[in-house]
């Protein structure tokens, strides 16, 4: 569905040129293995033994993202106090994040880009902090012992700026006529709070913003509180499942709101722009559905809240998974939903190692929409998978293989979304539906609430299957160019 014409699907990210660049993938399944290792401590520069510590790693060493999360350290929690005026855009904000140290930590870095620090503490002592791009470098009164938990204190304001990403779209606080719209893929966490902003280290959050009153702002999570006082509303949210920096919303606008629990007993919370609201209107209504069905396909619902965020903010051309209650840019159609939903499972309870893994994302939320159209009436998933498969080797569709797309400027291009769909889809044809679906709840349970890479899920697939699937996977996640026909 991503790749159909322009218009088709309303709320789909924005579909630019695949800029594929060929890369030779001579790569094999295995030594694709060693490339997806990375974690904060691995790439932590090791502390020295001078009683210092040292200074903790400025990035992960993501491949297509080098400056993001930060090493010597992972999050805990995130707390977030927030006030924005809608009038002025500007946001102030306090911060605490808890902490443990990975290694003995002289210095570390939060990612923040844009805004002016007002002042930093940790453990409730004055640091010393300077700013370099996105690198904001905190330096304890004293250094950090390995394994020390620590709490960093922070306050910072001004009129946030959103993020360009590579693809040229923007991400992160995005203001709006009424409000701001916040979504951060890949990048724009980091526009409005300090962030160890990669997906490798996920926490939980507690978010008070404040708004005028006749605002709503809406985050991840359960609802806990709302208190209305001199002219201003608190809303109170609390995500308590972990959760990566991107999937973190504080949107503000002036909203319709719906609220009501599913039969399985799940909180919804919807907020509504009122120009989206009779369009939106008959997909929300799936949504318990949706919920359902999907706890069906892929193991019970990951969350403690769902629902929707349906904004009216048309340039910004996609929708977002945001954790527990998606966000869309205008009225989603029931496709859109799907694809939101199953990220739950696929993208925010189970994340992204690497961004290059994007394709565990979003061909599963793609393959998703398809199996939704099977099973309600629809054209079966195979026949999805042949109407795309007719394209011609020249088609954009091919333009890089899924696994590999070479450059972050890729990550959201029709390769990702609809070959990463069509790999699952030869997955089910050469393992059955039984292990199919065994092959896909697996996945959801084994990594729930944690990561995973293509490698694991490549050998998922061989063991639950008792197959060698080496050769299928290689063909259609790595190797450049249209494959055969099997
Ligand atoms: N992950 C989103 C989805 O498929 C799409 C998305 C998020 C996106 N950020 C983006 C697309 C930036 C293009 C540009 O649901
Ligand atoms: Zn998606």
């Amino acid at each position: 569905m991503f790749a159909a014409p322009a218009g088709a699907s309303p709320t789909r990210p924005r579909r630019r040129p695949a800029r594929g660049r060929f890369l030779a993938t001579a790569l094999a399944v295995l030594s694709v293995t060693a490339s997806l290792t990375l974690t904060a401590e691995s790439t932590a520069v090791a502390a020295t033994a001078d009683g210092h510590g040292a200074p903790g790693a400025r990035g992960l060493g993501d491949p297509y993202f080098p400056l993001a999360g930060n090493g010597g350290y992972t999050t805990r929690h995130y707390d977030l106090d927030l006030a924005y005026d809608p009038l002025t855009r500007r946001l102030d904000a306090t911060e605490a994040v808890t902490a443990r140290a990975t290694q003995r930590l002289s210095t570390f870095d939060l990612d923040l880009s844009g805004l002016t620090v007002r002042g930093v503490r940790v453990n409730g002592r004055t640091a010393r902090w300077t700013r370099d791009g996105q690198e904001l470098a905190i330096t304890p009164a004293k250094p950090l012992g390995k394994g020390q938990g620590f709490r960093v204190d922070l306050s910072y304001g001004g009129v946030p700026e959103d993020v360009t990403d590579p693809d040229g779209s923007a991400d992160g606080w995005i203001s709006t006529d009424d409000g701001a719209f916040v979504a951060g893929e890949p990048q724009g966490a980091m526009s409005w709070f300090a962030a160890d902003n990669h997906p490798l280290d996920k926490a939980s959050y507690t978010f008070e913003i404040t708004v005028p009153a006749g605002y709503t702002a809406v985050a991840n999570g359960v609802l806990a509180s709302q208190r209305t006082r001199a002219g201003k509303t608190t809303f109170h949210w609390r995500q308590s499942q972990p959760m990566a920096s991107y999937l973190a919303t504080a949107t503000v606008g002036k909203f319709d709101v719906q609220r009501y629990t599913t039969a399985s007993g799940i909180p919804v919370y919807n907020a509504v722009d009122p120009r989206e609201a009779a369009d939106a209107a008959p997909a929300l209504a799936r949504i318990p559905a949706i919920l359902d069905w999907e706890s069906d396909l892929f193991g019970p619902y990951p969350f403690s809240a769902a629902g929707a965020i349906v904004d009216h903010a048309p340039d910004v051309g996609y929708a977002l998974e945001t954790q527990t209650r998606p966000i869309y840019d205008r009225a989603p159609g029931v496709g859109t939903v799907v694809h939101e939903m199953a990220h739950q499972w696929f993208g925010d309870s189970v994340s992204l190692t690497s961004w290059q893994d994007i394709w565990l994302n979003e061909g599963f939320a793609t393959y998703a929409e398809w199996l939704w159209e099977e099973q309600h009436g629809g054209k079966t998933a195979q026949a999805s998978f042949d109407g795309y498969y007719a394209r011609p080797a020249t088609n954009s569709l091919w333009a890089f293989p899924p696994a590999d797309p070479g450059e972050g400027a890729n990550i959201f291009a029709s390769p990702v979304y609809t070959r990463g769909a069509m790999t699952l889809q030869e997955l089910r044809t050469a393992v059955g539906d039984t292990d199919f679906f065994t092959i896909l709840k697996t996945w959801a349970r084994s990594h729930r609430y944690g990561s995973g890479t293509t490698a694991q899920f490549i050998a998922l697939s061989e063991r639950v299957s008792r197959k060698d699937l080496g050769a299928l996977f290689h063909t259609w996640l790595y190797t450049a160019g249209k494959p055969a026909r099997p």
